[in-house]
């Protein structure tokens, strides 16, 4: 259901590590695996031990709809936005359907063919295709800084009453994005981001939504790991933030919350699709149980191999437009464990 933050990150690291970044090696650009050996936050106390004993996870299907026709992303900006950082998360949404492998392999479309396993009860798989439907932007704070889930509700419901945001019913996910100088309810203290449905009597409708915050000015050593850690980990052999693919601590670690919202509402909008646990106001969706899990070998506390580029930014995945971005894997049905593009098997 939610991105929690990593409460307990790092409090208990006992051992020294050596984060080395090389300085870049001359002329290789080639990205090169590497393994950060970085602990990893976590509420990982939590999907740790669903690493390796697949026994332990009883995800279910619980016989709702999952989103199996084409996908239209409204994306509502709220607050204060650049150019820059909105193409940014532009690129990575339509990079969900590109196929084109020009930019390099694996893709962000390799990783989103794990989240199209999951059917519904018609047989229907979770669509491949992923759109971008309409934009709103909220500049003028309509809802003032601090959203909570209710003023979150509004402002969906002034962009579907604005002239160019369809009612989507069917295969729509609204997306609000709040700027790093907006704070938000349960923001930064327990969740990165979230997703649930709007309410009628707000809204007009029940529209599938997420909310995923810039963290960059609020907790990035939360929201944003692994590119920025906790300001109380400090000292000789502290771990080093990685360095994000796009030069944008709090965009860039947006991008694997909002992969993370993405893939949980399309396989649980109305939150009666697929879930783990029996408890349907706390469920454990298919992307809550790889949470801080990016590469083979992660577990136990690591993120994984990921790939490194000449002048050191990690990534794990490739997106249109020369893009790389770094995303959390997803739960397999199939395999019945976490599963992401770069697994190195
Ligand atoms: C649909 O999901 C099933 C079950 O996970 C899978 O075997 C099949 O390959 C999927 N089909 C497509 C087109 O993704």
């Amino acid at each position: 259901m939610y991105q929690f933050v990593p409460i307990f990150f790092l409090i208990s690291l006992s051992f020294t590590l050596t984060l080395s970044y090389p300085t870049p090696q001359t002329l290789n650009l080639r990205p090169q695996y590497y393994n950060p050996k970085l602990p990893l936050p976590s509420t990982l106390s939590s999907s740790k031990k669903f690493e390796g004993s697949s026994d332990l996870v009883h995800l279910n299907y619980h016989m709702g709809p999952v989103l199996s026709s084409p996908i239209n992303i409204y994306l509502v900006w709220y607050g204060k936005w650049a150019q820059s950082q909105k193409q940014l998360i532009k690129d990575f949404i339509l990079s969900i359907s590109t196929v084109d492998k020009t930019s390099g392999s694996p893709m962000v479309s390799d990783w989103w063919r794990t989240v199209s396993l999951y059917t519904d009860q018609t047989g229907g798989n979770i669509s491949r295709k992923v759109g971008i439907a309409g934009e709103y932007s909220d500049h003028v704070y309509s809802q003032g800084n601090h959203l909570t889930r209710l003023t979150m509700q509004q402002v969906i419901a002034n962009a579907v009453k604005s002239g160019p945001f369809a009612v989507n019913h069917k295969n729509g996910i609204y997306l609000i994005l709040s700027s790093d100088d907006v704070t938000v309810q349960d923001f930064c203290r327990a969740v990165c981001g979230f997703h649930y449905f709007t309410f009628p009597s707000m809204v007009g409708y029940t529209l599938p939504y997420a909310w995923v915050g810039n963290s960059a000015k609020q907790c990035p050593g939360m929201c944003a790991y692994p590119f920025a850690v906790p300001g109380y980990v400090n000292g000789a052999g502290a771990p080093k933030a990685l360095v994000p693919p796009n030069g944008d601590v709090g965009v860039d670690g947006m991008i694997s919350v909002i992969g993370h919202e993405l893939a949980e509402v399309a396989s649980n909008p109305l939150v009666n699709a697929w879930y783990a646990g029996e408890d349907p106001t706390a469920p454990t969706e298919i992307a809550d149980l790889c949470l801080g899990l990016y590469g083979s070998g992660g577990g136990g506390g690591y993120m994984g191999q990921v790939m490194r580029d000449g002048a050191g930014r990690t990534f794990n995945m490739n997106g249109r437009s020369k893009r790389r971005f770094l995303v959390q894997w997803i739960w397999n049905p199939v395999l019945k464990a976490c599963s992401g593009p770069n697994a190195l098997d």
